[in-house]
C-alpha cells in the first residue's frame, strides 16, 4: 500500500497553477487557466488547469489528472519519482525503505528493482569474469569509459547465475517469472541471456528497464541480438537507446541523429556526435517522436547503407514527416552502417555526409536500390502526405514532391484527400475515452459530473444507490471508487481521489480529470438518475426478452418479470410508457 497521507500532503502543498507554470505559461481564462497542451501538437489552446479542483486536463488529447500525474507525463517518469520530485519542492523528504517495505512495494517498484540489481549483477560480471568480453569490446574498440557510462555487462555463460543473485537480494520468485529476464525449461527456471554481451536500456530518467544482448561467438545458441520483452515498466516503442545520456546534447545542439544499433550509437557517441539516438531495429513510434521533439525539431536519419537501412530510412522519415516534422536523410555507403564507417573515416568527413544529407523527396527520386519506378515513388510520397496533419506541413510538402518529381503542384494537392486535423491527432487518445463512450453513457457522465460537484440529491442517499445501475464498467468504477474514498462523507479533494485511481486504472484518471471541470445545472442531479434508471431497466427488459426467446426463462417467468419493470419504468416516467417497451410485453 502507497502512504495515501503523503500522497495528500504533496498534492496540498503542490499548487497546480505554480507547478505547471513552471514548464509553461499560462493564460487565465474565467476560473479557469489555459495553455496550448504540452503533450500534442496543436495551435488553439485546449489544455485547462483548474485551480479550485487542482487539476488539469486538455480536451485535445485527453490527458488529465492532478499535480503528480502532470509531472509524471511531463517528465516522462513514474508515478513515484513525480511524487519524490514534488516532495522535495515543498521539503517533504520520501521514508527511505526497509527490506520490509521493499516487500511491500507495487509489481512495477518490484521490477524496477529486479532490473537495478540485474544491471549492477551484470556489470559485476564483466569485471569479475570478463575477459573475453573485454577483448571483444577492445576488439571493436569501446573505449572503458563509454562501457561504464552505458552501462554495458556481461552474462555468464551459467542457466542461473542471474536467478541466484536475486533470491540471494530476497526478490520474491513470482516477481522473476513477470520481470521477461527468465525462460521456463524442461528442468525449472532458467536465466534468458547467456554468454551475453549485456547492453542496459534506460528510460528517459536513466533507470534500467530493459536489456538487450549479442552473442560474442558463432557457436553460442541464439539470435546474434536477444532483447528483454515488454513488461510493465518497459515498452519497446517508448524509450530510445542512449536516450537518457543524449537528451541533453539533442537539445543543445538542437539536432538528433536517429540511427539503428547499440554498436552504431557507442560509435557516434565516441567521436563526439552526442546528440544521437538508437531505434534498436524497428520503426519510430510516434510516442518516440514525440519524444525526440521536446528537444529538436531536426530530424536526422543514418540507417545502414544496404537495402534494409534504405527501407528503414524511408519508412523513419515518414512517419517523422507524418508528425510534422521534416526529417533529413544521411546517405551512407552501400555496405557500411554508422559504427563501421566511423571506424574508417574520421568525423570530418561523416560531418560532410551530414551537410549533404537529403529531404525524403529528393533521397527517393534518386534512389534506385529499392527497386520502385517513378509513379511508386510519388504514390508512397502521396501516402505519407495524406497523413499529415498540420495543413502548413502538408502543403510544403506537396511541394517538395512537386519539384522533386517536376509535375504539376494542382495534381499532387487532387490526390491529397483533406483530413480533419483532430480525428488524426488524438486518435490514440480518443479510442482510450471511446472506451468511455461519451454519448453512449450520457445519463450516467452526468450523474457523476453531478456527484463529483457535489450536487445534493433530495429523498435519495448516494450510499444507497446500486452501483449496477451503471452499464459502463469505467464509469461503474469511478463511482465506486468516489463512494469508496471518502470523496463523498470524508470531503476530499478530487485531487486526492485521482490519486487513488492512479493504481486502478489510468484510463479512469483521465475521465474522471474530464468529468470534474464540467459542471451541470444542480437540479438536474435527479433528473440524471432517473433516465439511469430508466435506461437500466429497458437494459434489463431486453436481457430477459433474450432469455425467454432462448428458453432459458419460462414464459410466465418472463411476463412476470417483465410486468415488474414496465411498472418501474411507469413509475418513473409519469405513467407515460413508449412504444417499444409497449411492444416488448406483447411478445
Ligand atoms: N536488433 C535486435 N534484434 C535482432 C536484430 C537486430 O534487437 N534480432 C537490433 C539491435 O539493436 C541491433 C540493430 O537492431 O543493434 C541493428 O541490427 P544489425 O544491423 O543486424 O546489427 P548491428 O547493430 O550492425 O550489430 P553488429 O555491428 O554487432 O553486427
Ligand atoms: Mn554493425
Amino acid at each position: 500500500m502507497r502512504d495515501q497521507r503523503f500522497i495528500e500532503q504533496v498534492i496540498e502543498g503542490n499548487n497546480i497553477v505554480s507547478v505547471v507554470e513552471q514548464y509553461l505559461p499560462l493564460k487565465k481564462s474565467g476560473s479557469n487557466f489555459k495553455a496550448c497542451c504540452p503533450f500534442h501538437e496543436e495551435k488553439t489552446p485546449s489544455f485547462v488547469v483548474s485551480d479550485s479542483k487542482q487539476l488539469f486536463k486538455c480536451f485535445g488529447c485527453g490527458k488529465g489528472g492532478n499535480v503528480i500525474h502532470f509531472v509524471r507525463e511531463m517528465e516522462r517518469i513514474s508515478f513515484y519519482e513525480a511524487l519524490e520530485k514534488l516532495a522535495g519542492r515543498i521539503g517533504l523528504k520520501m521514508k527511505s525503505r526497509s527490506p520490509a517495505d521493499v516487500a511491500k512495494q507495487t509489481r512495477v517498484g518490484l521490477l524496477q528493482k529486479v532490473y537495478e540489481l540485474a544491471q549492477d549483477y551484470y556489470k559485476d560480471n564483466l569485471d569479475k569474469y570478463g575477459s573475453i568480453p573485454l577483448n571483444y569490446l577492445k576488439e571493436r574498440n569501446i573505449p572503458r569509459e563509454l562501457i561504464d557510462l552505458f552501462g554495458i555487462g556481461f552474462a555468464l555463460n551459467s542457466s542461473s547465475g542471474l536467478y541466484n543473485y536475486l533470491i540471494k537480494n530476497q526478490i520474491n520468485k513470482q516477481i522473476l517469472e513477470d520481470s521477461g529476464l527468465f525462460v521456463k525449461t524442461q528442468y525449472g527456471v532458467a536465466d534468458l541471456f547467456r554468454n551475453r554481451l549485456i547492453f542496459t536500456i534506460h528510460s528517459q530518467s536513466g533507470k534500467p528497464v530493459a536489456f538487450g544482448s549479442r552473442k560474442l561467438d558463432e557457436q553460442t545458441f541464439g539470435g546474434k541480438y536477444i532483447n528483454s520483452p515488454t513488461t510493465p515498466i518497459y515498452t519497446k516503442g517508448n524509450e530510445l537507446y542512449g536516450f537518457h545520456l543524449t537528451k541533453n546534447d539533442i537539445g543543445r545542439k538542437d539536432s538528433a541523429i536517429i540511427t539503428e544499433g547499440y554498436f552504431d550509437l557507442l560509435r557516434l557517441y565516441d567521436n563526439g556526435f552526442t546528440n544521437s539516438v538508437a531505434t534498436l531495429g524497428t520503426a519510430l513510434t510516434n510516442e518516440q517522436i514525440k519524444l525526440i521533439a521536446r528537444y529538436t525539431h531536426n530530424f536526422y536519419l543514418l540507417f545502414d547503407g544496404d537495402l534494409a537501412g534504405k527501407n528503414a530510412a524511408i519508412k523513419n522519415a515518414g512517419n517523422i514527416i507524418t508528425a510534422g516534422y521534416t526529417p533529413l536523410i544521411i546517405k551512407l555507403p552501400l555496405d557500411e552502417d554508422a559504427d563501421s564507417y566511423l571506424l574508417k573515416k574520421d568525423p570530418k568527413a561523416f560531418e560532410a555526409l551530414i551537410d549533404k544529407a537529403q529531404h525524403l523527396t529528393e533521397f527517393l527520386k534518386q534512389d534506385e536500390l529499392i527497386g520502385l519506378n517513378e509513379k511508386e515513388k510519388i504514390d508512397f510520397l502521396i501516402d505519407i502526405a495524406k497523413d499529415i496533419v498540420d495543413p502548413i506541413s502538408k502543403e510544403l510538402f506537396a511541394k517538395s514532391i512537386a519539384s522533386a518529381f517536376e509535375i504539376n503542384l494542382k495534381s499532387i494537392a487532387a490526390k491529397i484527400r483533406p483530413k480533419k486535423p483532430k480525428t488524426i491527432e488524438t486518435k490514440q487518445e480518443t479510442s482510450l475515452l471511446d472506451e468511455i463512450s461519451k454519448l453512449k453513457y450520457l445519463e450516467e457522465r452526468n450523474f457523476l459530473i453531478h456527484l463529483v460537484n457535489r450536487s445534493t440529491l433530495e429523498d435519495e442517499d448516494i450510499e444507497d444507490i446500486d452501483s449496477d445501475l451503471f452499464l459502463d464498467d469505467n464509469y461503474k468504477k469511478i463511482f465506486d471508487t468516489l463512494r469508496s474514498s471518502g470523496y463523498i462523507i470524508e470531503n476530499k479533494p478530487i485531487s486526492s481521489v485521482l490519486a487513488d485511481l492512479e493504481d486502478v486504472d489510468p484510463i479512469q484518471v483521465k475521465a474522471l480529470s474530464e468529468i470534474s471541470l464540467l459542471e451541470l445545472p444542480p437540479e438536474s442531479f435527479s433528473s440524471a438518475l432517473k433516465d439511469m434508471r430508466i435506461r437500466k431497466y429497458r437494459y434489463d427488459l431486453r436481457i430477459i426478452q433474450e432469455k425467454g426467446l432462448n428458453n432459458e426463462l419460462s414464459k410466465d417467468e418472463c411476463l412476470n418479470m417483465k410486468k415488474d419493470i414496465v411498472e418501474r419504468i411507469r413509475d418513473l416516467s409519469d405513467g407515460v410508457i413508449n412504444k417499444t417497451i409497449q411492444r416488448s410485453m406483447d411478445d
